[in-house]
């Protein structure tokens, strides 16, 4: 447990180091925002039902306005998590502390959110800001659950190999296809030669994120090239190269699993911050 500096309740960067370093965000000192994010989502509750009011609070109602101000103000503050990603500046919050707060907050806002309507759905801009809002929780629950699982696949897949490591294996087998391909004949030459100039790299996000690479010249040599005994080697060189660049792609995959989500977290973080502007601007126009 680390211990609090001068009592001033500011933590060294040391501690703040270690903690960062050992502790998932979701653990981040002891669970300390899913707890905060539990009083929160406790109290916007127990507000609601002790309100006696008929029909129940909504978006329109004083309880209601207080529900929305503070859904606004949390989607601000969310929102500038991409900004403080991007700070080289550590500032007094560790980038842990800003996720873990983050995610239990984010989640808060299915409760503060749901609240503000009233239940009162429709097909309005108030609605369209509530979905995109649902949207953007889905995608982080998605995140989350990514961040903690695919690590250990991308490790397990790694067998304690580097990327340089798996690229330099490629390089070694191609070495040894080169010269086994030597003496085939033009056709069986080609189908070698086509595989070594592809880029290993090839396919664009698609294929990386379904790992399917229909065009794959090193898998199409293997399946043309004849099962002679002048083959032989060159089969077994193929087999081998097919395996390595099974494996980089397992990592690429990995990887994109990983990032993917954020090209639908950001892009629908805007449009939601676009629907809120619309939703209070109507909301105080026809007030
Ligand atoms: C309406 C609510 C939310 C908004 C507006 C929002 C917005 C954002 C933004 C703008 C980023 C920065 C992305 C970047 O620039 O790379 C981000 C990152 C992230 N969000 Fe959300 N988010 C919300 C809710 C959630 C929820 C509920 C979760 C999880 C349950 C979540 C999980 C994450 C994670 C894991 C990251 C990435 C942190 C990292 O890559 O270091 N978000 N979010």
């Amino acid at each position: 447990m680390a211990t609090k500096a001068g009592g001033t309740g500011r933590f060294t960067q040391d501690e703040k180091r270690r903690d960062s370093d050992h502790v998932s965000f979701l653990k981040h000192r002891g669970f300390r925002w899913l707890w905060i994010a539990l009083a929160l989502s406790g109290a916007a509750i127990a507000g609601y039902l002790m309100i006696d009011q008929q029909p129940r609070p909504n978006g329109g109602t004083w309880y209601g306005y207080t529900l929305g101000t503070i859904g606004v103000l949390l989607i601000l503050w969310l929102s500038l998590l991409g900004v403080r990603k991007r700070r080289i500046n550590p500032g007094a919050w560790s980038l842990k502390a800003w996720t873990s707060a983050h995610v239990y907050l984010g989640l808060s806002l299915i409760v503060i959110g749901t609240l503000h309507t009233g239940f009162q759905i429709g097909w309005n801009v108030h609605t369209l800001a509530y979905v995109l809002m649902l949207l953007v929780i889905a995608t982080g629950i998605y995140g989350v659950v990514v961040y903690t699982t695919l690590p250990a696949s991308l490790s397990a897949n790694r067998k304690e190999m580097t990327r340089a490591q798996m690229l330099e294996a490629l390089t070694a087998i191609d070495r040894q296809l080169e010269s086994a391909a030597q003496p085939l004949g033009r056709e069986e030459a080609d189908l070698v030669i086509a595989a070594l100039e592809q880029d290993v790299f090839y396919g664009g996000a698609l294929a990386r994120l379904t790992n399917s690479y229909p065009g794959c010249a090193t898998r199409k040599a293997l399946h043309h090239m004849p099962q002679g005994a002048a083959e032989e080697r060159v089969n077994a060189l193929l087999e081998k190269r097919h395996e390595q660049l099974a494996q980089i792609r397992g990592q690429l995959r990995i990887r994109a699993l990983l990032e993917v989500w954020l090209f639908v977290h950001i892009p629908l973080t805007i449009a939601l911050i676009a629907a809120l502007a619309a939703h209070v601007i109507s909301v105080f126009y026809y007030w």
